[in-house]
């Protein structure tokens, strides 16, 4: 392509939070991002994709706490985790950093040094709700109580589940902390705001430029009229984030210094590699920056960000590409039904491009939720990529290799055909860049329809019989194998590592968008060896069953995890009196735990019941260190049948509060309970 048509592209997914490994939810937007990626990358732009790991707040603070471990650990091995699962899902990150780095702090603090010259951070104190046994003001999640309008027990702080009212944590009835469960005081602290109001004429114009999607401008219309507020940026110590220069005790807000996590992971990729920072982030910069998100975080980064970045003399975003949230089989992600599914067991159980595949045919360039049926899955898969794409290769392969010793014909039999393939890459193009990626999979599974047809039509399996019709065979496979490698490169973007399989088996380089009008003629092929198999309903249950059987890491819910958030426990279904007496509840000592290699949700403990000792299998790892537990009582399920796991056998089930991840809760040994004491 001209050098003139080469476009300058910097891509942001959302920095996921530190304080969990991620979720088919996370998979969601890294796909989506991934896919949009890797289709300018075919088109020949310079398209660079950043992330980070957004490390602070008082969620991870506490999650740090709890685990016994200083916060810099829990971020690096979450960090790991993440790089990890992102990586098994071949998301093609050039920098995954983390917003606790030398390079964040460093833009964190220059912008707001440019923020506070420029006049627009102002002081005001206010009074906050105060945990005084915890040491520490409360962010409004972390108070609960009676709701101020309809009464409903058990609150958050800032909202009503039942009523949907807002107010402040002060307005709850009876007040407590979910720290120490003590009623929380008021107490007044001096905080510093970024004045937003400056910032209404440009982000007026911003906005209202079309650059965003008709249901963001929307909302933004709302925002408007009820009016810009100033934004809080600082938090009181302790806290896990930056210390704000000059200001001892206080700290960026987690949700300043994420966004700048963005520019913090772009400067350190732009040191290893030698490039200008500015000529990305500079006014009147001609690269192009999008940011995709889910819908939850559209204030953040469609008020905020861009004001931040204008205040602080950088460029604005081109876009902000919101997409909406991810239900399993038609509701929320929930871990009583099984279906809070992790990325790292979806990976145990089932291949990444499934996955990729089945989101981009639901992803549409809007901010609908999108939903993971599970049967549709199967079907899918098995129905496009076995029964319509790989089926074309793997009927024309054999010819290929039996009747012409893998050489491919010179000619095409069909040309306008061929043609018309070619020249569906502009739609296909257009859809993609219009991240209207159900449409783009939609026209690849048209063509691979017509592709089919016209070996139904030629029938090669029936010329074969005839020597004289070698050549016919050839003919026809040839242009088989050529429409194949058409669709595997309008779907490269979904599916790179089959495209790269396809690439190798049919002999050719790595494919660009351009090489759509190139030609097979006369080359040799290899081996065909099946590119992709069918889905079995089984690993689909295996599936549901590993995302059963783990506990989840959860924090106090946050505006990405509530979507997603498991739901609560009363979505189970109720058992009867009868089914409850069934259960065999003991009081148990644990005698012995350990971690158990390969699963880092569990730990093998073995557990005294009084008359006598059982392994029990439990995935309580990221809220215990196992020597912690050795001597504690925990209350067992002293009859369920021995279950075999991938790691032994499980003669039991360890029972624990707790929304999971690190926040399980076992007996204490000083409870008074002994081994072998019934618990009902
Ligand atoms: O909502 C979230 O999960 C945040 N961690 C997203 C941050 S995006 C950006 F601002 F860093
Ligand atoms: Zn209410």
């Amino acid at each position: 392509m001209p050098a003139t048509d080469r476009r300058t592209i910097l891509v942001t997914s959302a920095l996921p939070y530190a304080n969990g490994a991620p979720h088919l939810g996370h998979m969601v937007e890294a796909v989506q991002t991934d896919i949009w990626v890797r289709y300018q990358r075919l088109r020949g732009h310079q398209c660079l994709y950043i992330c980070a790991s957004d490390a602070h707040g008082t969620p991870i603070m506490l999650k740090a706490r709890q685990e016994g471990v200083a916060p810099e650990q829990l971020i690096e091995r979450v960090g790991a985790e993440q790089r990890r699962d992102f990586a098994g899902f071949d998301i093609s990150f050039d920098n995954f950093h983390t917003t606790h780095s030398a390079e964040n702090r460093e833009v964190t603090e220059e912008v707001y040094a440019r923020l506070v010259a420029g006049g627009h951070i102002r002081r005001e104190t206010i009074r906050q709700s105060y945990d005084e046994q915890a040491g520490m003001f409360l962010p409004d999640r972390y108070v609960r109580g009676g709701c101020p309008r309809c009464g409903a027990a058990d609150q958050y702080g800032d909202s009503c589940e039942n009523c949907g009212a807002t107010y402040s944590p002060a307005d709850l009835v009876n007040p407590v902390s979910v720290l120490s469960g003590t009623p929380p005081v008021l107490r007044d602290s001096e905080h510093l705001f970024f004045r937003l109001a400056d910032f209404e004429a440009m982000l007026r114009e911003w906005t209202g430029s079309g650059r965003l999607q008709a249901a963001v401008a929307a909302k933004l219309d709302e925002w408007f009229d009820a009016g810009l507020r100033d934004w809080d940026i600082s938090r009181d110590a302790p806290y896990f984030g930056f210390e704000i220069p000059g200001e001892p005790g206080k700290y960026f807000y987690v949700w300043l210094d994420a966004p700048i996590g963005y520019l913090g992971s772009f400067l350190q990729w732009c040191r290893r590699t030698g490039t200008d920072f500015a000529r990305y982030w500079a006014p009147g910069s001609d690269a192009e920056v999008y940011h995709f998100i889910g819908k939850d975080i559209v204030y953040f980064h469609t008020l905020f960000w861009p004001a931040v970045l204008h205040g602080a003399g950088y460029r604005t975003p081109t876009s902000v590409y919101a997409h909406g949230f991810l239900t399993v089989n038609g509701q929320k992600m929930s871990k009583s039904r099984g279906t809070f599914i992790m990325a790292s067991t979806w990976l145990e159980h089932l291949p990444a491009e499934y996955l990729r595949y089945y989101y981009a045919s639901r992803l549409g360039p809007g901010v609908e939720d999108l939903d993971l049926n599970l049967d549709e899955f199967v079907s899918k898969v098995n129905a496009d990529l076995v029964g319509k794409l790989v089926n074309i290769a793997s009927r024309c392969a054999g010819f290929i290799a039996r009747g012409s010793a893998g050489r491919l014909a010179d000619q095409l039999p069909d040309p306008t055909l061929q043609a018309e393939f070619v020249g569906a890459a502009d739609r296909i193009g257009a859809a993609y860049e219009a991240r209207d990626f159900a449409l783009a999979v939609r026209e690849i599974m048209l063509l691979a329809d017509r592709a089919n047809h016209y070996i139904d039509q030629q029938k090669p399996w029936l010329m074969a019989k005839d020597p004289a019709r070698a050549p016919a065979v050839q003919g026809v496979c040839t242009q088989g194998l050529e429409l194949f490698r058409l669709l595997v490169l309008y779907l490269k973007p979904v599916l790179p590592r089959l495209a790269g399989a396809a690439e190798r088996f049919l002999g050719i380089g790595d494919q660009h968008w351009t090489d759509a009008t190139r030609s097979l003629a006369g080359r040799t092929i290899g081996t065909y060896e099946p590119l992709a198999t069918r889905v079995d309903p089984a690993a689909v249950q295996a599936l549901l069953a590993a995302a059963a059987g783990s506990l989840q890491p959860m924090g106090v819910p946050t505006a990405a995890t509530a979507a997603t958030a498991a739901a609560k426990p009363a979505d189970a279904p109720a058992i009867s009196i009868d089914d409850f007496t069934r259960v065999d509840l003991r009081i148990a000592r644990i005698v012995s735990a350990e971690a158990v290699e390969g699963a880092d949700k569990l730990l093998r403990l073995v557990v005294d019941l009084g008359d006598g000792r059982r392994t029990v299998y439990a995935g309580i790892r990221q809220a215990y260190a196992p020597d912690t537990l050795v001597g504690r009582l925990t209350v067992v399920v002293a009859n369920l049948e021995p279950r075999k796991m991938r790691f032994g056998t499980s003669e039991g089930m360890v029972l624990a509060a707790g929304p999971g991840g690190s926040d399980i809760f076992l007996l204490s040994p000083d409870s008074g309970a002994t081994p072998g004491m019934r618990v009902k």
